[in-house]
């Protein structure tokens, strides 16, 4: 299995895009290095919406021989279907070398070096030197920070097996972490702070090289890219308060990335708010009070390559 051949960026060493839940400045561009921490907890605290979207997946994806994880970041997911698919060859693809290094590190770790593969380069292109076509194909989050995302979603079916699944996580609803009215500023700080993410969103997307519009009918797409059967189910996280600590860990850190990104685009009050939010001397912040808590829906479409 090709291994690591190139780490290409976009021509500057380190790549560009967006982490939905995470990523935010006052460019669009992000070094997904300096993220992994991040993208690594983050997952993890999600492991729950992977293993039932796995579940849900394992319906119709039988005895997979061959995993692609596409854009697969430090590899969190990827270790999960190798864990899931025990029968399975897991391959995890992504622009950032580092970041691979990592998926290594976890798949060795956990005991699944001797099935497991990693692949660094520019998607979709570099599914080109996958040795073999995936029975499943995962993209996660990846997708959005593609140009063209139709041409992409080509490009993914085109790699997999005859009879394969083409497994996207894309959408779902904004996460809430907090209630609506937390006793200090003004109610609906959150449904705020997500029209300052979706514009950066529009931004970013616009921002990408070779950026083409599309409707996000992801079934549409789906079907456009020659892929029949499709199907979609939304997955909950659900993490009540009270929240344990990587819990509060998370939506700290996811607030202040927002607080770093848009604090500026924020009137003073909500400023005011977000900075008491984030003060760990505060009995406001979110490090102690009690209502914290992480409610996130995630939505997988899937599609079978025809026999
Ligand atoms: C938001 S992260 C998603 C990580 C993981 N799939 C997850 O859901 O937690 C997006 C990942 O896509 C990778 N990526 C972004 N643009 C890419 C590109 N053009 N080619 C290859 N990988 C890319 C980034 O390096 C990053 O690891």
């Amino acid at each position: 299995m090709a291994h690591d051949h190139h780490a290409t960026g976009h021509g500057h060493g380190h790549q560009h895009g967006h982490g939905h839940e995470h990523g935010h400045g006052h460019g669009t561009d992000i070094d997904w290095n300096e993220m992994a921490p991040l993208l690594e907890s983050q997952a993890e605290l999600f492991s729950p919406v992977y293993e039932r979207a796995m579940a849900w997946l394992a319906q119709e994806v039988t005895e997979p021989g061959l995993i692609v994880d596409a854009g697969s970041g430090p590899g969190v997911v990827s270790c999960l279907f190798a864990e899931a698919f025990p029968g399975a060859r897991v391959v995890a693809v992504d622009g950032t070398a580092p970041l691979l290094e990592r998926a290594r590190a976890r798949a060795a770790r956990l005991g699944f070096a001797d099935r497991f593969d990693t692949l660094a380069g520019e998607l979709p292109d570099v599914l080109g030197e996958l040795e073999y076509p995936a029975d499943l194909l995962w993209a996660s989050r990846s997708l959005h920070h593609l140009g063209d995302q139709r041409a992409a979603l080509a490009a993914f079916a085109e790699r997999l097996a005859p009879g394969g699944t083409l497994a996207l996580l894309e959408g779902g609803l904004p996460s809430r972490f907090l209630p609506r009215d937390i006793g200090i500023g003004r109610p609906g700080l959150q449904a705020r702070l997500d029209v300052l993410e979706e514009e950066w969103f529009a931004r970013m997307r616009a921002e990408l090289p070779g950026s083409v519009a599309e409707t996000e009918d992801w079934p549409a797409l789906l079907a456009a890219a020659g892929l029949t059967h499709t199907r979609t189910r939304t997955f909950l996280l659900d993490l009540p308060a009270p929240a344990a600590d990587r819990t509060r860990a998370y939506v700290a850190a996811h607030l202040s990335r927002l607080r770093e990104g848009f604090g500026d685009a924020l009137d003073a009050e909500d400023r005011a708010t977000l900075d008491r939010l984030l003060d760990p001397s505060d009995p406001a912040s979110v490090h102690v009070r009690p209502d914290v808590f992480v409610l996130g829906a995630y939505t997988v479409h899937t599609a079978v390559r025809p026999v």
